[in-house]
């Protein structure tokens, strides 16, 4: 998959996905869910029944945007058509395959299964959010370092998952990162090597002084 798939996503996925579709597909990812909002199923259902537009402020990245969206849109909506932050993919859009991976509180999170509205009032990273000026991140850094990516389009949710394993645990075991990554999938198969830029990423961490 290459930026031609991402131009052939300008639809709104709310016209595609139904609304019991898409609660279905949280109710499978309700781990992330639960954890980035202080919304019931209930109100989540309650929302995604309400199509009025509201206003919508998130913070992405340290930065605050002020939106206007359908209360059903998802995260990976907003962030790709909305802001046009178009590093974090989408892939199978019902939490799956990990493309759509950002980090909401320092947690990775299936942003397709992500009501944006849940992100208000949390801190929600990117890929976009990892770079320093001209510097990469040093997950980023790691991943070039061990070739951990063949098509590449699996690796900014690859990233963004590291990221948030290592936010919270500093020098996973093997087992660790494994368990760890392993909500992202790779066509390419090239597990071995995002294995090994995990395992250099907690170094480069603990170097810098940043784990
Ligand atoms: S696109 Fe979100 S998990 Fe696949
Ligand atoms: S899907 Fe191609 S590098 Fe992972």
């Amino acid at each position: 998959m290459n930026e031609d798939h991402d131009l052939k996503r300008t639809d709104d996925p709310c016209s595609r996905v139904s609304r019991r579709g898409f609660l279905e597909s949280v109710g499978v990812g309700m781990t992330g869910i639960a954890v980035a909002s202080n919304l019931s199923a209930q109100d989540a259902e309650e929302l995604t029944e309400d199509a009025e537009p509201k206003k919508l402020s998130l913070v992405i990245n340290g930065r605050k945007h002020m939106l206007i969206v359908e209360p059903r849109t998802n995260l990976l909506y907003v962030l790709r058509e909305k802001l046009g932050m178009t590093g974090t993919k989408p892939g199978c859009e019902r939490g799956e395959c990990g493309a759509c991976t950002v980090l909401i509180d320092d947690k990775s999170r299936y942003s397709c299964l992500t009501l944006a509205f849940e992100a208000d009032g949390h801190d929600v990273t990117t890929i976009e959010g990892l770079v320093h000026g001209e510097k990469l991140g040093v997950v980023q850094q790691a991943f070039l370092e061990k070739d951990a990516f063949q098509c590449g389009y699996c690796t900014p949710g690859q990233i963004m998952a590291a990221e948030g394993l290592l936010r919270s645990n500093h020098d996973p075991s093997d087992e660790e990162i494994r368990e760890g990554m392993s909500g992202n999938l790779c066509r390419c198969g090239a597990y071995q090597h995002i294995f090994k830029a995990v395992r250099r990423a907690a170094e480069l961490k603990k170097e810098e002084g940043s784990a």
